[in-house]
């Protein structure tokens, strides 16, 4: 499926994607109009017969960058979309930045396995993180790796069942 810059009319279907994944938490349309202002803001939807099924939005800053947002249209999660929007985003940021880093929901088991299966690593656990007071992983993939982030990961947080523990 093809992956491109989000443009301004492309909002509307973005909004919706990010209502629909994120409710309450979900981005406003003066916060993601709020992105096409920021030079270090970067902006990719994915589509599948003129039709957007994904989203991200990635800032740039120094040599890091960093996961602001990204969804996938909730009909279609499960289908590799998720994947592979992201596979490109960390090919798109090598050799323009040193890191890839993210923060997730410790519940939020389908985001950590994806980020762990295109080798990103849990570095750090920031204590409720949330409005609601869930806890962030701070995951990190460094882009200069061949292989991945050979760093040491922070903790030994695994995967087990259906929440992650800390060992
Ligand atoms: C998280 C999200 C982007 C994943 O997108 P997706 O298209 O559903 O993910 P994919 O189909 O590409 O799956 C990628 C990996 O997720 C994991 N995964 C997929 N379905 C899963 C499920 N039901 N349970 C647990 N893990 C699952 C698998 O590890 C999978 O890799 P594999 O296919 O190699 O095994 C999507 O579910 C989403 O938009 N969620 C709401 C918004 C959100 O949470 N964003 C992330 C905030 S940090």
């Amino acid at each position: 499926m093809p992956i491109r810059d989000m443009k301004p009319h492309d909002l509307e279907e973005v909004i919706n994607i990010s209502q629909e994944c994120f409710g309450k938490d979900a981005w406003s349309r003066k916060a993601f109009e709020r992105e096409f202002q920021h030079p270090y803001s970067y902006r990719f939807v994915m589509e599948e017969e003129g039709k957007i099924v994904a989203y991200a939005v990635v800032w740039k800053i120094y040599d890091e960058a960093v996961l602001m947002s990204i969804a996938v249209k909730k009909e279609l999660w499960g289908k590799g979309i998720g994947k592979s929007l992201m596979a490109f985003l960390v090919d798109h940021f090598k050799g323009k930045a040193k890191k890839f880093i993210l923060d997730v929901r410790r519940s939020n088991l389908r985001a950590i396995r994806l980020y762990q299966s295109l080798g990103f690593k849990i570095i750090y656990e920031r204590q409720g993180y949330y409005s609601d007071g869930e806890s962030a992983f701070v995951m990190s993939l460094d882009l200069e790796e061949e292989n991945g982030d050979k760093g040491q990961e922070v903790g030994a947080f695994d995967l087990r069942g259906k929440t992650l523990t800390k060992n």
